[in-house]
């Protein structure tokens, strides 16, 4: 049987991927995750603002000027709370692939274009295989447009991708008026691939403080829902790779997210709340269901239930929310 996938123009010998997490962090937590059958691991996210900060620091160390925004700025979290300064995070990409054999996916989380993408060519240069490159972009500004807003994220992919060798994946917030669309055009700014969905953190009013609660809730399987639609209208689409975060809890979700159209399959929340020896359970489980169901290889699954080959189009489309509500009644 044959659980070989091309992500990103990468060939992993699975589809399971660990997604941007804490897990990276640790060199024994990846080497425990290697070892379970992961096929490669994304490292958490170096972010713009913590590069702007950086650099800004730089500045003010050298004018010593003062911090004229410092109300605004004190919603970020301080230098210090970041888990990896930017130079640490360039040393942990060199220390995980001195100990991993796997390919090793640095990430950028940032949206404007900017000098933070320079950190692109630092990451290639310390090893990396690949960049996700997380455009967690939250618009609240009433005068910003779609289209501005999105023009600035394919600025900056085309700058990153334009800067480095290596593949260069977007993570993407299912929240765009013309999906599709849009997904084209950020492989058109060159992006080997993009990743199905960033999953917004929603804080919670705490109405006895009378205050917005931050909070971090980890997902389960019915997040994987919006992500298999998605992949499954993508799927026929897209030149490049496809990888999906979000919900993936079970091996049947695994079937299911590689029918949709998935190359890679990304884990977190499962791997919080299971450890890193959960990654061959749900091997053993994904092997099982393709034995039962006679499929040879994870090629020959991927995209089997996307909008192209499905046996009815239409559960994925408008027609079917109309069946869906039609269909109550009290
Ligand atoms: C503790 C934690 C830290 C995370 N850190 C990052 C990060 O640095 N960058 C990023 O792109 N995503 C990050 N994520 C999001 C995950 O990569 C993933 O997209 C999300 O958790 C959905 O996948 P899941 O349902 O398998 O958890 C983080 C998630 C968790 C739970």
């Amino acid at each position: 049987m044959n659980l070989a996938t091309r992500y990103l123009g990468l060939n992993l010998r699975n589809p399971i991927v660990v997604g941007a997490s804490p897990f990276s962090d640790r060199v024994d937590a990846a080497c425990a995750l290697q070892d379970a059958g992961a096929a490669a691991i994304v490292m958490r996210s170096l972010f713009e603002e913590q590069i702007d900060y950086e650099q800004k620091a730089l500045v003010h160390h050298v004018e010593t000027a003062a911090d004229s925004n410092a109300e605004a700025s004190s919603y970020f979290p301080r230098f210090e709370e970041y888990q990896l300064a930017p130079d640490q995070y360039l040393k942990q990409i060199e220390r995980l692939k001195g100990s991993l054999t796997i390919p090793v996916i640095a990430s950028l989380n940032g949206v404007r274009p900017g000098g933070w993408t320079a950190y692109a060519r630092k990451f290639e240069a310390a090893g990396a295989d690949a960049i996700e490159l997380n455009l967690y972009q939250l618009v609240t500004d009433p005068e910003l447009s779609a289209d501005e807003a999105e023009a600035d994220v394919l600025e900056t992919v085309r700058r990153v991708a334009t800067s480095v060798k290596i593949p260069v994946a977007v993570k993407i917030s299912a929240f765009h008026t013309a999906l599709p669309q849009y997904c084209l055009a950020l492989e058109h700014a060159g992006a080997s691939g993009v990743v199905v969905f960033n999953r917004f953190y929603q804080p919670d009013f705490n109405l006895e403080e009378m205050e917005v609660e931050p909070q971090l809730k980890l997902s389960d399987s019915s997040e994987l829902l919006l992500r298999l639609r998605w992949l499954a209208i993508l799927s026929p689409h897209m030149k490049g790779s496809l990888g999906a975060t979000g919900g993936v809890h079970t091996a049947e979700d695994t079937v299911k997210t590689i029918l949709a159209g998935a190359h890679a399959v990304q884990l977190v929340s499962v791997l919080l709340k299971n450890g890193p020896g959960y990654v061959s359970t749900l091997l053993a489980g994904l092997q099982r269901w393709m034995a039962d169901h006679n499929y040879e290889s994870v090629e020959e699954m991927r995209g089997a239930l996307n909008l192209k080959r499905c046996p009815d189009p239409a559960a994925l489309e408008r027609a079917n929310y109309q069946r869906i509500l039609q269909s109550w009644k009290v």
